[in-house]
């Protein structure tokens, strides 16, 4: 009777999965056909965010239109202004790093909040703010309280590095805003632009990324600027002996020298990619091999003596394809950094302060 009885038991749970599978496999097949371009998949897990509760389709019911409204903002402000498009790919990494992709980095200073705004990394420096707001109150619009900053900022990443020439891919939906910031998380674990490739890799793995992302992400810097104070110590006392960092390049080395001068000219911006600035390409790599590399930190994925980065280096300065699956899969991995989900934080009706 016991055995009957869990027979029955097991097999109702077995026609519960099935039936929901079926069901996901229906909604797949008539999304599918719907949009027959687009790569519709449940991603990592059984339904397509890994195993931290995300999932691809978060909003197909609730705001279908999200990502175009995301899109047509961002066409605008990119075309207005390139760098746009690099200074919220940014965003999403300086959210992501500090207590997860939760939107953190968008309060501003409250009774309640320290914002991250005012941190190292991010004063004088982070950018975006504005259009993220804009996307906000054209979703808040069409969709009320529906769909949260940090999944705006994770959309505007893509969107942005899509705009820019470069990959696209399946992005994991259904993050959750904070209620908290972390002005000494900002501080602590974003990598200074003077990393050794030490620092980077600890600080990458502190957040379940490899070397492999850690090269991948860098590519970043094929789009956007750096002001002159994030790349002065290499021009004029990189190891304290007053001499410049010797991996720099010498024609690149005076350029430089000439748009950032011992004292003063902080703020002066120079590209991460003085090939390419604006187009989301491989060049990035390609100039590391030359020397002409802009911060420490991108010099040393070639120069520190870790194998594996050198040697991704290379293999993205020849095959852009190689960098631009490994840029997505890297994008989505940082993505998923620690999310709040489910009852867990809320859904800001304004980026810049909790409800
Ligand atoms: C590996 C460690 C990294 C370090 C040390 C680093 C450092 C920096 C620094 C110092 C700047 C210039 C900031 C300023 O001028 O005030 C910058 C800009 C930028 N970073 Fe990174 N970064 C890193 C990783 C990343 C990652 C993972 C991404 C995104 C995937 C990224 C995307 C960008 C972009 C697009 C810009 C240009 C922003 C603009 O023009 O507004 N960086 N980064
Ligand atoms: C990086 O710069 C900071 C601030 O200027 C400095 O305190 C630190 O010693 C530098 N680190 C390295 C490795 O040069």
């Amino acid at each position: 009777m016991k055995q009957v009885s869990k027979d029955i038991e097991s097999s109702m749970a077995f026609f519960k999965v099935t039936t929901s599978l079926l069901l996901l496999t229906f909604l797949s097949a008539t999304l599918s056909l719907a949009h027959p371009g687009s790569n519709f998949g449940w991603g990592s897990g059984p339904f397509g965010g890994g195993s931290n509760g995300l999932l691809l389709q978060f909003y197909q019911f609730s705001c279908p239109q999200a990502d175009d409204i995301v899109m047509s903002v961002l066409e605008k402000a990119i075309a207005k202004e390139p760098r746009m498009a690099a200074s919220l790919l940014r965003l999403h990494f300086h959210d992501c790093f500090v207590q997860g992709c939760d939107a953190s980095v968008l309060l501003d200073d409250s009774a309640t909040i320290v914002s991250e705004k005012k941190s190292l990394p991010n004063r004088n420096s982070l950018r975006g703010f504005e259009v993220i707001d804009k996307i906000k109150a054209k979703l808040e619009e069409a969709c009320p309280q529906t769909v949260s900053c940090a999944d705006i900022v994770a959309m505007s990443a893509r969107g942005s590095t899509i705009l820019s020439g470069g990959p696209s891919w399946e992005l994991p939906l259904g993050r959750r805003d904070s209620k908290t910031a972390s002005l000494s998380g900002s501080n602590i674990n974003i990598p200074p632009p003077n990393s050794t490739i030490q620092n980077l890799i600890t600080l990458f793995n502190r957040q379940g990324l490899n070397e492999a992302d850690l090269v991948a992400l860098s590519g970043g810097h094929t789009i956007g600027v750096a002001r002159c104070v994030t790349f002065k110590q290499r021009l004029y006392n990189q190891n304290g002996n007053n001499q410049p960092d010797q991996t720099l390049e010498k024609n690149y080395y005076q350029g430089l020298k000439s748009v950032c001068p011992t004292t003063g000219g902080d703020n002066i911006i120079s590209p991460l990619d003085l090939a390419s600035p604006a187009r989301f390409d491989n060049t990035y790599f390609k100039l590391i091999l030359w020397g002409k590399g802009l911060l420490t930190s991108d010099q040393v994925l070639l120069s520190g003596n870790v194998d594996k980065t050198k040697a991704l280096v290379k293999a993205y300065a020849l095959d852009e394809a190689l960098f631009f699956e490994q840029f997505a899969k890297s994008m989505v991995k940082m993505g998923n950094i620690t999310p709040l989900t489910g009852f867990n934080g809320e859904v800001r009706k304004n980026c810049r302060r909790v409800n």
